[in-house]
């Protein structure tokens, strides 16, 4: 079987990832409006999002500030071209929005940092709450690590995953494939981190019961996300790649039947807060 750290990163498909942005975007959104007020009268000077992906919702992080310098740190090329041909540049209040290359599994800040905020991407970085200190340890007096992840992966989209991975007919080729971004927490573990670091730490859970449109759906998103390792595992097997998402569609189909109004798909987010003592 294949082991995490013997196998290449996943290549990402920002387009098809960008498919679902409303129903994405949303948790961004709720985790920014409970991020309190930052340092300097909350005019940030620094902000860094890790694993920004196409830098849309970085983008949005120069909505609220609009004058900070805001990094988005990626391991993805794809992903990083994405968001720099689309997002990178002056921003709205004479800010600067740029984009670096850098895995979140090694980064440490290098700067004081005002805010750190990782959005969908730490449940790919194993051992993540390793690095809470170094993060905190980086952020300005009165700064914030904010950070949401998604935690349904005993949903059967995620797990019916995991379960093809390891039938017979593609064990050996996939292995720990379809479980390559399982390294999350549960919610007091994070609280109880981040708060022996002596931040003020808010964390919460929230099941957004999403609507999606058009025929498969479900795999239509996870192919933006979890499928990511498998199809980068089959890429150069287009029969292969074929058979093993025709399986994949008919086991979702079963557990997501489309309604007359689309395709319910809930999705379990967690996320925190950490603010360090001004
Ligand atoms: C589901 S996407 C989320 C993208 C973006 N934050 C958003 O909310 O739209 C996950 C992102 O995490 C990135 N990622 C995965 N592992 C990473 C790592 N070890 N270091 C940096 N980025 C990573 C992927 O390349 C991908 O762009």
């Amino acid at each position: 079987m294949h082991s995490v750290d013997t196998v290449a990163a996943p290549v990402w498909d920002p387009r098809q990832y960008l498919h679902h942005t409303p129903h994405r975007t949303r948790p961004f959104l709720d985790l920014l409006q409970r991020i309190p007020r930052l340092p300097d009268g909350d005019r940030p000077a620094r902000i860094a999002d890790l694993g920004c992906g196409p830098g849309n919702v970085t983008a949005l992080l120069a909505d609220r500030w609009p004058d900070a310098h805001i990094t988005g740190f990626d391991l993805s090329p794809e992903m990083l071209e994405q968001a720099e041909k689309d997002w990178s540049g002056t921003t709205s209040g004479g800010g600067w929005l740029d984009f670096r290359p850098a895995d979140a599994a090694h980064w440490t800040p290098t700067e004081p940092y005002d805010l750190i905020v990782s959005n969908a991407a730490l449940q790919w970085v194993p051992n993540h709450p390793e690095s809470f200190a170094a993060w905190t340890g980086g952020l300005r007096p009165g700064g914030t690590l904010a950070f949401q992840v998604p935690g349904n992966f005993t949903s059967p989209s995620h797990a019916l995953l995991g379960e093809l991975c390891a039938r017979p007919e593609w064990r050996a080729r996939l292995g720990d494939q379809g479980r390559r971004f399982v390294h999350i927490l549960e919610p007091a573990d994070y609280l109880a981190r981040l708060t022996a670091l002596g931040c003020e730490t808010d964390v919460w859970e929230t099941v957004y019961c999403q609507l999606l449109q058009g025929e498969d759906a479900v795999l239509d998103w996870v192919k933006g996300t979890a499928l990511r390792p498998v199809l980068t595992t089959l890429a150069d097997d287009p029969a292969a790649t074929e058979a093993f998402l025709a399986a994949y569609r008919d086991l979702l189909r079963e557990a997501y039947p489309p309604g007359p109004h689309g395709t319910v798909f809930p999705f379990r987010r967690v996320f925190a807060v950490a603010r360090t003592p001004s």
